[in-house]
């Protein structure tokens, strides 16, 4: 990925993440995965009364992208505001390799402290089932 790239990603994060909808945790997250061909998707997390029915901005960006059509993805940036930058919970990471491969990750702070990876370090050991399989 292009510093260039990186950088939009990061932003297009930030942005997402203002309209996050976290009132239980006041955690709001925002996520921005692009397509192989250089589009751009964005998500947020979205929380509701019952806690559990609560979606990741990582899983919102990508089931938008797919919906959209998409099925090739590059890479996904993901912003909070944890002095460490926060990764993908499981099911995250999950879905985004299923559907995404070994994506690039960038992984930023509100203050502008990023850490990068790819998924495969952050999910070594995939579940790799496929129909047919
Ligand atoms: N959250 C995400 O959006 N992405 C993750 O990968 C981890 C957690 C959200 C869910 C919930 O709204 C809030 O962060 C606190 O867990």
């Amino acid at each position: 990925m292009t510093g260039e790239l990186r950088k939009k990603l990061l932003q297009e994060a930030t942005e997402a993440r203002r309209n996050a909808i976290a009132p239980f945790s006041s955690f709001e997250v925002g996520a921005a995965l692009v397509t192989r061909d250089g589009k751009i998707f964005r998500g947020c997390n979205v929380e509701n009364a019952t806690f559990g029915l609560t979606v990741c901005a990582e899983r919102v960006a990508l089931l938008t992208a797919l919906a959209a059509g998409e099925r090739k993805f590059a890479a996904v940036a993901v912003v909070t505001r944890s002095e460490d930058p926060s990764a993908p919970c499981g099911s995250c990471r999950q879905l985004l390799w299923e559907f995404g491969g070994d994506l690039d990750l960038v992984l930023g702070n509100v203050g502008g402290k990023t850490k990068d990876f790819k998924l495969s370090d952050l999910f070594p050991l995939p579940f790799n089932f496929r129909p047919g399989d």
